[in-house]
């Protein structure tokens, strides 16, 4: 098996054991093997036998190191897009008048249903690219434009097509529980039922990953979010959800319940949910691309959530309504400007901790037995990458121990 030794870089592990901010670590070497790093330091520590082992050495010319980003919350297969609302929302209408005037996700709903599943793909695929372009080697991919089982396992076929077809790792969460269907209308409990039917249909496909649901007023209620979380419990399936993005619903709280690995959004939240998350281990998922776009006021949070020990992490929320936005590198600007996160926190948040909002343990840091996924920067310091607006620093990204 090919022993990659890379050298003449800097590399940024986000070890939280390192000292350094950002796990920084001068003149390093990383040794890869089998798609696993084997071996991370500064180069004047490497062992000579494991040196003498490497069947192959790569000279980084320089470049910053850091983990392949990690985008834990996107809703990238969906079909047509909202511009018309953009043009509606720039006249005086309100995000939720948009959506109580029957637009909103209901009309995305409408143009993902009339999508083939290689239309979808195709869409799906361009988005994609565009991560995969900033260093993106693992995201996440929703349902819940289709709310019918035949549509969400379209969307759920075609995400999982999409991550076999990448240099990327898709994992899918099934949010059946998006938005209530026209043929629901006024019956939401009855197609909370219908949730529940679908999800282990999926499940025993193969597509889902963990499950999510909105939780909000003009969405599902803490009720029936909860029938949702128990339907996922009884499967094994992990869950997350989109809570207080335009009110405390405390939602937060009967996430954390369940044990859900992240709870997103947040402008909301309140005291009470931060502390039910940090009990629980809950990512919060701070979304600033969906904020700017609806231009929200409401921050989320933020002393809050440092203060209770909540791991932050940041996201596109890649979809047509909220966030049209490919660019995780723009996010951590944004999370910077708009939230006031450090450029490490804001890091952190597209590393390690959406790692960990995803439940995988085997990837976000570079240390020895995880995933050698990483990407190269033509950057000094890992602060560039979210101080800059629109630039794209990346010269090569290793996906799997492989050169993308
Ligand atoms: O994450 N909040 C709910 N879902 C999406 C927006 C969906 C849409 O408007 O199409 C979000 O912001
Ligand atoms: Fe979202």
């Amino acid at each position: 098996m090919t022993v990659q030794l890379w050298r003449h870089c800097r590399v940024a592990t986000l070890q939280p054991s390192h000292p350094a901010p950002y796990g920084l670590i001068e003149d390093a070497a990383l040794v890869l093997e089998g798609g696993r790093i084997v071996w991370v330091g500064p180069r004047s520590e490497l062992p000579a036998d494991l040196a003498a082992r490497c069947t192959c050495e790569h000279d980084a010319g320089g470049a910053l190191v850091t983990p392949g980003l990690i985008d834990c919350h996107t809703h990238l297969v969906y079909g047509g897009d909202r511009a018309h609302e953009f043009e509606l929302r720039l006249q005086g209408a309100s995000y939720e008048d948009v959506a109580r005037a029957g637009g909103g996700i209901s009309s995305t709903v409408k143009a993902t249903r009339a999508a083939t599943e290689p239309e979808l793909y195709a869409l799906g695929l361009k988005r994609l690219r565009a991560l995969i372009a900033e260093g993106v080697t693992t995201l996440e991919i929703k349902s819940g434009y289709g709310l019918a089982l035949e549509h969400e396992r379209k969307a759920l076929r075609v995400a999982r097509a999409l991550g076999r077809s990448q240099p990327v790792e898709v994992r899918t969460t099934f949010l059946g529980a998006h938005a209530i269907p026209p043929e629901f209308a006024g019956r939401p409990d009855a197609y909370v039922d219908e949730v529940v039917r679908m999800l282990p249909l999926l499940h025993a496909e193969g597509l889902v990953d963990a499950v999510d649901a909105f939780c909000e007023r003009i969405a599902f209620s803490t009720a029936q979010t909860e029938r949702v979380f128990q339907a996922a419990h009884a499967l094994g399936l992990p869950v997350k959800l989109h809570a207080e993005q335009l009110s405390d619903s405390g939602g937060a709280e009967l996430a954390a319940r369940y044990g859900a690995l992240s709870c997103d959004h947040l402008e909301w939240l309140s005291e009470a949910g931060a502390a039910a998350m940090a009990q629980a281990g809950s990512v919060g998922v701070l979304l600033p691309g969906a904020f700017y776009f609806l231009r929200e006021t409401k921050l989320p949070p933020v002393a809050l959530l440092r203060q209770h020990g909540v791991a932050m992490a940041i996201s596109t929320d890649c979809n047509p309504g909220s966030s049209p936005c490919t660019s995780l590198l723009l996010m951590l600007n944004m999370a910077c400007t708009l939230f006031r996160l450090t450029p490490e926190e804001a890091l952190t948040g597209v590393t390690r901790h959406a790692a960990k909002a995803l439940g995988l343990s085997d990837r976000g840091v570079l240390a020895p037995g995880l995933r050698a996924d990483f990407v190269l920067w033509d950057v000094a310091h890992p602060a560039q990458l979210a101080y800059a607006l629109g630039a794209n620093p990346r010269l090569r990204t290793v996906f799997n121990g492989e050169l993308v």
